[in-house]
């Protein structure tokens, strides 16, 4: 049984689904899925963009045979190869053994490296090139580190459809839903988009400006990712998003609380600091159990918004591990431009607020720390409500001394 979708006249989705996998790239839970999208073109040549993960190379295989009916492929364009989309590679270099792949220098390096026959079936190409295969004329821009550095994407100036590797892709599997009009995915996706680009792409922001400035010259009328739905209407939407996060400007005014509490007292404080913001007319809080929670939605939920309140234990003179490993990934990711606030708790030797404040100091990239910070010793108590407040007061004054300046400078 085949799975396809026609995405043009000409045009094929043949990829495939895959709601077995627990772990992409074996780190961040996807309880939604993902879709390794392929797409195949039959012009008076045949054109295959990308492939699918090795555990999928049979439905692969199966949907591409149903779209040829009994054609040849004469090309495999591969825009990235990493294996969640170059591994059945392989496989369609067998079975289709006239077939040329058309990609960059560097991914003929990673292919060779992965140990995959390509000899005399490369065509090199690079920034500006472009090859017609009949109607249709695919041109080539180079997209480094998106998410990869041999990474492009293949514009069709035929259509406006633009390949465009991992960039606009999300977790979570189509279930037949292949179009952006067919899903709403503004309630039901976006958390995962975010989730996705921040983790992945979330560290490459300045390239993804320089792919936007490539796009912005470029009459896009479909993008055509690797993962998730393919955009045929409303695509300043998705862009914009890809804007803002590649700025690591904030999306929202909203407030996130972490913390991180062995017995609950600190969670305790945490809630309570909440209230305080709620009752203040900040209801766009959210609070997370560092413990609980897996450090990409907090570093998804990073990017979404404008203020962070780290409330923590301290543990080994230093700071809760799990906190820690949250601020060691805000720093391999460089993400930068939000403020903080912090709380901490020491039942004899308080050092978290200091190790923290000492990381956001010189870890990380303008990041604002707060001067209110808040002691709890073992238990939070009435002689803690005037510190609450005051951070309370100073978060909410933050946010109008914020908001005054992007009407005043844009930012
Ligand atoms: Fe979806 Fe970078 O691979």
């Amino acid at each position: 049984m085949y799975n396809v979708r026609k995405v043009t006249e000409d045009l094929y989705w043949v990829g495939v689904n895959d709601k077995r996998i627990d772990l992409f790239e074996n780190i961040f839970p996807i309880p939604r899925g993902v879709s390794y999208n392929s797409y195949l073109l039959l012009d008076e040549k045949t054109v295959l963009f990308d492939t699918v993960d090795w555990a999928y190379a049979r439905e692969l295989v199966k949907n591409v045979e149903t779209v040829l009916d009994g054609r040849d492929l004469d090309y495999i364009i591969i825009n990235h190869m990493e294996p969640d989309h170059g591994a059945s590679l392989e496989a369609m270099l067998e079975l289709y053994p006239k077939a040329k792949i058309v990609s960059t220098e560097k991914s003929f390096m990673i292919m060779r490296q992965f140990g995959f026959d390509i000899e005399g079936r490369e065509i090199e190409v690079k920034e500006g090139d472009s090859m017609n295969f009949g109607k249709h004329t695919i041109a080539f821009v180079e997209a480094p580190m998106i998410h990869w550095p041999e990474v492009m994407v293949s514009f069709d100036v035929t259509n406006g459809v633009l390949f465009a590797a991992d960039a606009f892709g999300t977790f979570g599997s189509l279930d037949g839903k292949l179009f952006n009009d067919e899903v709403n995915f503004d309630r039901d996706w976006l958390d995962d988009a975010r989730r996705y680009y921040t983790n992945i792409v979330g560290k490459y922001g300045p390239f993804v400006q320089a792919l936007l400035a490539k796009a912005a010259t470029l009459d896009i009328k479909m993008i055509a990712p690797l993962h998730g739905p393919v955009w045929r209407s409303d695509l300043g939407y998705f862009i914009d998003k890809y804007d803002k996060w590649s700025k690591y400007e904030p999306e929202e005014e909203a407030v996130m609380i972490i913390y991180a509490s062995m017995y609950g007292h600190t969670e305790t404080a945490a809630q309570a600091l909440a209230t305080k913001l709620c009752e203040r007319g900040m209801t766009n809080v959210v609070m997370y159990d560092v413990s609980r929670t897996d450090t990409s939605y907090l570093i998804s939920e990073t990017f979404r918004v404008s203020h962070i309140v780290l409330a923590s234990v301290t543990y080994n003179l230093g700071i809760y591990p799990k906190m820690h490993n949250y601020l060691m990934d805000l720093k391999a990711l460089d993400i930068r431009n939000r403020t903080f606030a912090l709380m901490e708790n020491g039942s004899w030797a308080p050092q978290a607020g200091d190790k923290m404040e000492e990381f956001l100091d010189t870890e990380v990239k303008l990041m604002d720390v707060l001067n209110e910070r808040l002691l709890v010793t073992s238990a939070i108590k009435d002689v803690n409500e005037h510190e609450m407040d005051s951070m309370a007061d100073s978060i909410i004054d933050s946010m109008e001394k914020r908001r005054e300046s992007i009407e005043k400078f844009g930012k």
